[in-house]
């Protein structure tokens, strides 16, 4: 696929077929993901790899309620609010599979380096037919004690990006981007 073709037509994706990811197109995708240039090529990532439904069902609802528990008011937060409340709400989307990226260990430009990796991984997975989506609901529960040792994760390491993967059911619309704003100095 052309490389214009998966930055412009990727879109966040929202609803699965029950099609499960194999381990060999997993593994093409993290080493899409390496291949992200990181800071003095530290490479801080590590992987990991969940298609335990029921282990995501329950990670989605510790997830729900740590985000109900420490939500800051903001203009999202009644929107917010009433989604995580709905029981019938899985942030995951009931998607095949969950790949985390965290860094290993905390450093300066950890969250850069595996938000890079994610957004290779994200169109190398469009690339191949795969729908990605980045949830950030997940975030928060997942930097906790209790959110590490759910995924077995050292307590040192820093979860930064929860992608979902799997056989999308739609193609979503595209998404409208506001026009940029950029300033030319010369
Ligand atoms: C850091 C980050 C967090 C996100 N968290 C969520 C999330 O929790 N749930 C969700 O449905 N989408 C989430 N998204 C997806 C965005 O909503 C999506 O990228 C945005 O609306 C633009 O749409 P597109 O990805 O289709 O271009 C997240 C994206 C990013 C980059």
């Amino acid at each position: 696929m052309d490389i214009n073709d998966a930055i412009f037509s990727r879109r966040s994706v929202r609803e699965y077929s029950s099609q499960s990811v194999d381990e060999p197109t997993i593994r093409r995708l993290i080493d899409a993901a390496v291949h992200a240039p990181n800071a003095v090529n530290q490479q801080p990532w590590m992987f990991t790899v969940i298609r335990d439904q029921s282990l995501l069902d329950r990670v989605s609802r510790d997830a729900k309620s740590h985000m109900l528990a420490n939500m800051p008011a903001g203009p999202q937060s009644d929107h917010f609010r009433s989604l995580l409340g709905d029981p019938t709400f899985q942030i995951f989307y009931d998607a095949p599979a969950l790949i985390v990226i965290s860094a290993a260990a905390p450093g300066p430009w950890i969250v850069e380096d595996c938000a890079l990796a994610a957004e290779n991984l994200m169109l190398a997975a469009y690339a191949v037919g795969l729908g990605t989506c980045w949830i950030g609901f997940a975030q928060g529960f997942l930097n906790t004690p209790d959110g590490k040792q759910s995924l077995g994760l050292p307590a040192a390491c820093v979860p930064v990006a929860p992608i979902i993967v799997g056989h999308p059911k739609v193609a979503p619309p595209a998404v409208a981007r506001k026009t940029p704003d950029i300033r030319w100095l010369g």
